[in-house]
Order: structure tokens, then sequence, then C-alpha cells
């Protein structure tokens, strides 16, 4: 409420600067994780000093940074000792199952693009994370499927699991699988289920090690290339595609639920996990509005975040029926449907 004797009223000019400085946030989140403070100050706290001893940097500067990852609710302090809190305990200590560090960075790693958000509106341009030299292209697919995995792990995989009844399906296809998160879980929570996960090489050398770790070589294969290029075989039970639609085209989503249809034997079913406006709560849709300008600003000028009923349509164009909309209360909401007999 502006204050008829004083133009100039502070509490309506706050939130402007609040937002103005809100990236100032995302830069301590993203160098306290890559300075590891949460790792090293998970159950023991460390003074200021102690911790700038410990990672080799400037006293002054640590002393004001733990000043700002308290006060951002990052970290609590007690007599000058800072220790992490509940949250980030569990969400942010790397080796935890819950982590999402990983995820933090993906996301932090698109600044640079982000920066020229003016320029890309303008041009309808796209700017991907190691083309604007702000990381490289080491660091942005590592971040990247790590990132992917930390939500599958926090949470998501457990709601696919749990929403796809699987019983007797022995094939699957992960399109675009990534680190191979989601076909572990199902195949976990599947005996009898095998997979095969086809990405990039990047994606896929990540995926190697996770399948190995998790004693799954016999169970998943993993195919290095383009989907679209690719020999991927034929017959498969279901055909998973989980969050490719976002990032794609509408003709490439199109192009993708033709080569599942074509994958699939007759009775089979596809999978689209993913951003879509499918009975969405209020954050999860304010959620989706953002994503949908994050999509076209770094991953493809095409790409949005869709309405589940738009999704459903183009699987009916490409043969599939009985679409299923299913809301999810994380991330990613699910659509199935199945090739006709
Ligand atoms: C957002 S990630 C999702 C990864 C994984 N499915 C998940 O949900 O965690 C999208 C993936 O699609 C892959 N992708 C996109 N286009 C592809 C193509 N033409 N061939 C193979 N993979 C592709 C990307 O490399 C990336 O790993």
């Amino acid at each position: 409420m502006v204050n008829p004797n004083n133009p100039f009223d502070q509490g309506e000019i706050e939130p402007i600067r609040e937002m103005a400085r809100s990236f100032w946030y995302s830069a301590i989140l993203r160098a306290a994780i890559k300075l590891n403070v949460f790792s090293i100050l998970d159950g023991a706290g460390l003074t200021a000093g102690e911790l700038a001893e410990r990672i080799s940097a400037n006293p002054e500067f640590v002393g004001a940074f733990l000043e700002a990852c308290q006060v951002t609710g990052l970290l609590e302090s007690s007599d000058g000792v800072y220790t992490n809190t509940g949250t980030t305990s569990r969400f942010l200590v790397a080796g935890k199952d819950r982590y999402v560090g990983d995820h933090a960075l993906h996301h932090t790693n698109t600044w640079a693009s982000w920066g020229m958000l003016d320029e890309l509106i303008l041009e309808g341009k796209t700017m991907l994370p190691f083309e604007t030299g702000f990381v490289d292209q080491n660091t942005y697919w590592t971040n990247y499927m790590m990132g992917q995995h930390n939500r599958a792990m926090s949470g998501q995989a457990d709601h696919l699991v749990e929403n796809l009844n699987l019983e007797g399906v022995e094939r699957l296809i992960d399109l675009g699988g990534g680190a191979a998160s989601y076909s572990m879980a199902l195949c976990e929570a599947n005996p009898q289920l095998s997979a095969v996960v086809v990405d990039g090489p990047e994606p896929i050398a990540i995926a190697r090690s996770f399948v190995a770790e998790r004693g799954l070589e016999d169970r998943i294969s993993l195919i290095a290339g383009d989907f679209f290029e690719e020999d991927l075989g034929s017959d498969y039970d279901v055909a998973l595609i989980s969050g490719v639609v976002l990032i794609k085209s509408e003709q490439e989503c199109r192009q993708l639920f033709d080569l599942a249809h074509g994958l699939l034997k007759p009775g089979g079913m596809v999978v689209v996990q993913d951003f879509m406006r499918i009975g969405r709560t209020q954050e999860q849709a304010k959620a989706d509005v953002l994503e949908n300008l994050y999509v076209k600003v770094v991953f493809d000028p095409g790409a949005s975040d869709r309405d589940g009923d738009e999704v459903a349509s183009w699987l009916a164009d490409a043969g599939f029926q009985d679409p299923r909309q299913i809301p999810i209360p994380a991330q990613l909401a699910l659509i199935t449907a199945t090739k006709p007999d």
C-alpha cells in the first residue's frame, strides 16, 4: 500500500530490489555446492576461520559468505560455529540418497544464457550453457545428467514405479533415457523386466557406470546414439519417453511418438513423463510457466512446457489410444497410452 505522504515508499520498492538481487541467492547456493561446504559441515560445525583454513580460502570472504549462507537459510550458526540445517543436511550433502546439488549446478550453469535474456527474447534464440563459455561441455553434460538422476532419486522414480503396473511386462525401450535412472528403478521394482536405454554418448557413459554399480548389466543394455538414427530393435512392451517432450519442438515430439509406435508390439504402452500441465497445484503451475521460458532459453527455440491435452492429441495422431493423464505430486506428470492390438 503506497503511503500518500511518502512518495518513496520503501515497502513498495523493496520487492523490486529483492527481485533484482535474487540471483545472488543462486550464486551463494552454487558456490556452497562447488566449495563442498555442506559436506564439510555435515555433522561437524566449523567457525569461519576453520572453514577458511580447510578450503584454503580468504578468511574475510569466508566470514561474509557464511553469514550470507545463514541469512538465506542454508546454514545455522551458534557462537560463531556454522552447521547445516536439517534440509541442507538431507538434500545438499553429496553422496546422500536424496542429494539434489547436481541439479542445482545444472540450473545455475545456465547463468550466462539467462544474463542475455533480453537479446534472446528479441531474436527468438537459444544459448546452451557451453555456447556462452560459462561452463565447458563436459561439465555441462555431467551436471545435467547427474541432475536428472538427482530428480529421479529424490522422489520422481518412486512415483513412476507406483503409477505403472508392469506386471508380466518384459521389454522396455527408454528413449532419451539419460543416466538410465528410470529404467533402473523400473527394473529393480519388476524382476522380469529388461530395458534398452538409448541416448547420446555423454549420458550413456554416465548410465553405464550407474548400471554397473547396481549390477544391472544383464538386464539393461545401452545404445549410444541418436534415437532417430540407431537401429533400436522392435516388439517392445513399453516405450518410456521421460524429460524429452519438454525440450523438443512439436514436430520432433510427433516424430518421436511415431518412432515409439513403430517400436512397440500391438497392445504395447507408451509412457510420457515430463513437465506437463496436468492437474497442477499452484506451485507446480508456477514452475511450468518458468520451465516454459527456461527450455526456450537453454534447450531449443521450439521447446515448450505443454498442456497434457496437447500431448495426448499428438499421441492419438500417432495411433495410440486410451490416453490417461496422471498428475503426480512431484515435478513431472505422466501420460500413458496404448498401441491398439
Ligand atoms: C531432460 S533429459 C532426460 C533424461 C532421462 N530420460 C530422465 O528423465 O532423467 C533429455 C534427454 O534426451 C536426450 N535426447 C534428446 N534428443 C535425443 C536424440 N535425438 N537421441 C537420443 N537422445 C536424445 C538428451 O541427450 C537427454 O539425455
